[in-house]
C-alpha cells in the first residue's frame, strides 16, 4: 500500500463552514433604526425591550442583541427561555434580558441566575423556588410578574396578581422589578385591548394601595406601541417593528440564493415531483439550492415569485426539500452564479415576507422563524 509522503500531505481543511450559495442577509443597521424610529414615536422615557425570542425571530440573536447594544437602540432584551438568554451571555451580550416564558420545572432558575437573566413570576411555586435560588446565592434576585389580562397563555390571572405580588414583596429575597402582560389583539381589536388594559391598570392600582410600584410596567408588543398608545407603560416590547415587519419600518432580512444549474426546456417539459409544472413555451429553469429544509416552504410550489435580474419570476413545479426551480424565461441575461432573492428586495422589485405568509395562510412571524439553522446567517453591520 502506498502512503502519502509528508510533503505531500492532506491540505487543511477549508475553514469556511458553508459551501452552499444560499443564505439570509440581516441587515443591522435596519435592525438599529427600526428600534430607534419607534422609541422616538413613543413619550421620552419609555424604554425599549427588543424581544430577540427565537434566535431573534430567524435573524440571529447574538448579533442583532449586539447590535442593537452597540447603537444604544434597546434598554432591555426579551427572551422565550433561558437557553436563548444564556446564548446572549455567551456572545457577550450585557443589556438585562427577561425571560418571557416559564420556566417551569424551574431547575433552570439557577442557571437564569448564575447567567444574570430575569425570571418571570407567575405562581406561588416559581416566587418560592427563586426565592431558595437567591438564598443559596446569597443575593437577592430581581423577576417580573407575567399576568395574564386575555392572552390566555402564561400569566397569573389579575384577581390573584396583587396577592402573588404581595408575597413577593415578603421574600426578602425576591425583588419586583417589573409587572407585565401580553396582548392579545392589539392589531385588529381596540374594545379587547382597552379592556386588557384595564384588567391590567387595575391590577397595578391595587398594588399601589398596597404601596407597592414595580418601577417596570409594561404590555405593548409593536402594534400596542404603535397603535395603542395607553399600552405604553414603561417599556414597549417591539419584535416584529424591530425586525422591520411591521408597516412603515425597514425589511432587515434578505434570503438569497444564487442559480446553481441552468437549462431550456421544451414546450411540455414537466418540473419537479409529480409534474405539477409543464412549460408552455420554451422555457429556461434554473435551479436554486434551497427547499423546505431551509424553511423554504412546499407551500410556495407554483405560487411565489423569486427575482432574479431585478425581475419577478415564477417558482415553476414543487419545492423540494433542498432544491427549488424558477422559470427565468423572462430575464434573458440569467446566468450560472446570478443572485436569487426569495425574500427582501432586489433593485426595485420585493417579495415581502407578508407576501410569502399570505400564500402559505401564515403569518410572517412563522415565515421568518422558519428559516432553518442550515441557511447561514450573514451580517451587514450597522
Ligand atoms: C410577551 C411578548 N412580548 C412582546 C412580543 C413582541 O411582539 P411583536 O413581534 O408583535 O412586536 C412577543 C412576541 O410574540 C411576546 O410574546
Amino acid at each position: 500500500m502506498r502512503t502519502l509522503a509528508p510533503e505531500v500531505a492532506q491540505p487543511a481543511p477549508p475553514r469556511r463552514r458553508f459551501f452552499r450559495p444560499t443564505w439570509a442577509e440581516v441587515d443591522l443597521g435596519a435592525i438599529a433604526r427600526n428600534l430607534k424610529r419607534l422609541r422616538a414615536r413613543m413619550p421620552g422615557g419609555v424604554k425599549v425591550m427588543f424581544v430577540v425570542k427565537a434566535d431573534a425571530y430567524g435573524h440571529g440573536a447574538p448579533a442583532c442583541a449586539l447590535a442593537a447594544e452597540r447603537a444604544r437602540a434597546a434598554d432591555w432584551l426579551g427572551v422565550s427561555s433561558v437557553e436563548e438568554g444564556i446564548a446572549l451571555r455567551d456572545a457577550g451580550v450585557r443589556l438585562p434580558v427577561l425571560i418571557l416564558g416559564s420556566l417551569y420545572p424551574f431547575e433552570s432558575v439557577l442557571a437564569a441566575a448564575a447567567y444574570d437573566l430575569t425570571p418571570a413570576v407567575a405562581s406561588l411555586e416559581s416566587a418560592r423556588r427563586v426565592a431558595e435560588v437567591a438564598l443559596r446565592l446569597r443575593r437577592a434576585i430581581q423577576v417580573h410578574v407575567k399576568v395574564d389580562t386575555g392572552m390566555g397563555r402564561f400569566g397569573v390571572r389579575p384577581e390573584a396578581a396583587p396577592a402573588l405580588v404581595r408575597r413577593l414583596a415578603e421574600l426578602k429575597a425576591v425583588r419586583v422589578q417589573g409587572i407585565y402582560t401580553h396582548l392579545a389583539r392589539a392589531e385588529d381589536d381596540a374594545a379587547f385591548t382597552a379592556a386588557q388594559l384595564r384588567a391590567f391598570r387595575g391590577v397595578v392600582a391595587a398594588l399601589a394601595r398596597a404601596g407597592l410600584r414595580p418601577p417596570l410596567v409594561h404590555a405593548a408588543n409593536s402594534a400596542g406601541a404603535l397603535r395603542r398608545p395607553a399600552s405604553r407603560f414603561d417599556m414597549v416590547r417591539p419584535g416584529l417593528a424591530a425586525y422591520g415587519l411591521y408597516p412603515g419600518f425597514e425589511p432587515a432580512l434578505t434570503l438569497k440564493s444564487k442559480i446553481v444549474f441552468l437549462k431550456t426546456l421544451p414546450k411540455g417539459a414537466a418540473v419537479s415531483y409529480g409534474g405539477t409544472w409543464r412549460a408552455r413555451r420554451v422555457s429556461r429553469v434554473a435551479t436554486l439550492p434551497i427547499g423546505y429544509a431551509d424553511g423554504y416552504r412546499r407551500a410556495l410550489s407554483n405560487r411565489a415569485a423569486v427575482l432574479v435580474g431585478g425581475r419577478r419570476c415564477p417558482v415553476v413545479g414543487r419545492v423540494t426539500m433542498d432544491q427549488t426551480m424558477v422559470d427565468v424565461t423572462g430575464v434573458p441575461g440569467a446566468r450560472v452564479g446570478d443572485d436569487a432573492v426569495l425574500l427582501g428586495r432586489q433593485g426595485a422589485a420585493e417579495v415581502p415576507a407578508a407576501e410569502l405568509a399570505r400564500l402559505c395562510g401564515t403569518i410572517p412571524y412563522e415565515t421568518v422563524t422558519a428559516l432553518s439553522s442550515r441557511v447561514p446567517r450573514t451580517e451587514v453591520p450597522a
